[in-house]
C-alpha cells in the first residue's frame, strides 16, 4: 500500500519533471528520481556519514546546520528486513544517540517512531558507489517536510557525485543542500557516558522540531 503510494508520488514528481524549463531535464529527472528496485540489507548495514542534506521544512534545515556531524549507523536483525537505526547527532563535544527501528521493503522503509509523526521513504538510485539516497517524507499534524540525504562510507564525495545529488534535488524542487563539514569529528556508535541533562534537553527540543 505504502509502496504504491510512494510509486505514486515518484510517477507524479517525474511528471512535474517533464514539464522543466530546460530540455535535458527530463531524461535526467526520469533516471535521478527512480527509486532502487531493492535495497540489498548488507549493504546498508554499518556506519554512514551524512554528506549532504536538503529539507522542504526550513526550519529543520537550521537545525540540521547547527549539527556538526551526523553518523547513522543501520544494523539488521538475523533474516527480517527489520533494521536497528541509530542517528547520532554531534553538537560539539556532545553527541545524541537516538535509536529507531525501521523496517525495509524493498526500496521503501518505515520508521518506527511510535505514533508520533510518521516517517516514510525510499532509497534512490545514484551511480556514487559507497553512497545511498534517502528521501524521507516527515508527516505530523505540525509539518509535512520532504528531506533528501546523501549518505557515504566517506567524509566527502567527489565533485561529480555531490552534482548529481544537486541534480536530484532539483528534480524533487528541493533547496541547494546543506553540506556537512568533514573535518568535524563523528560520534562513536555506543554512548560514552549517561547521556547528561544537557543531552536530555538536546533530544527534546530536536523531537519537537521533528514532529
Ligand atoms: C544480517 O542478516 C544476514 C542474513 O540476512 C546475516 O548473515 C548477518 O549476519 C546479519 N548481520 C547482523 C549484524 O546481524
Ligand atoms: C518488523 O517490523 C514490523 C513493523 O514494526 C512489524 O509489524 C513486524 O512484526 C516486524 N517483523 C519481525 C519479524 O520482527
Ligand atoms: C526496537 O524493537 C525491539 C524489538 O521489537 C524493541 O525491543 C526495542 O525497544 C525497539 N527499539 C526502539 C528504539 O523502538
Amino acid at each position: 500500500m505504502s509502496t504504491h503510494r510512494d510509486m505514486f508520488a515518484v510517477y507524479a514528481i517525474a511528471l512535474l519533471c517533464l514539464v522543466p524549463a530546460s530540455r535535458s531535464s527530463p531524461l535526467v529527472c526520469e533516471k535521478l528520481v527512480h527509486p532502487l528496485d531493492q535495497m540489498d540489507p548488507h549493504r546498508l548495514e554499518g556506519r554512514w556519514a551524512l554528506v549532504a542534506g536538503s529539507l522542504s521544512h526550513l526550519p529543520s534545515t537550521e537545525a540540521l546546520r547547527l549539527r556538526d556531524s551526523i553518523t547513522m549507523y543501520f544494523s539488521n536483525s538475523s533474516e527480517t528486513s527489520n533494521f536497528s537505526y541509530t542517528q547520532i547527532n554531534r553538537f560539539g563535544d556532545q553527541c545524541q544517540h537516538l535509536p529507531y527501528n525501521i523496517t525495509v521493503e524493498g526500496s521503501t522503509f518505515t520508521f518506527d517512531v511510535r505514533n508520533r509523526f510518521e516517517l516514510t521513504g525510499a532509497f534512490l538510485s545514484t551511480s556514487c558507489p559507497d553512497c545511498v539516497v534517502m528521501r524521507w517524507v516527515v508527516k505530523s499534524k505540525r509539518r509535512q517536510s520532504v528531506d533528501m540525504y546523501l549518505l557515504s562510507r566517506r567524509r566527502e564525495v567527489e565533485q561529480r557525485e555531490m552534482e548529481e545529488f544537486r541534480a536530484q534535488l532539483k528534480c524533487y524542487q528541493l533547496p541547494a543542500p546543506v553540506v556537512m563539514d568533514s573535518t568535524k569529528e563523528l560520534c562513536p556508535e555506543q554512548p560514552q557516558s549517561q547521556p547528561t541533562a544537557a543531552a536530555a534537553q538536546i533530544e527534546e527540543t530536536t523531537e519537537e522540531q521533528k514532529s
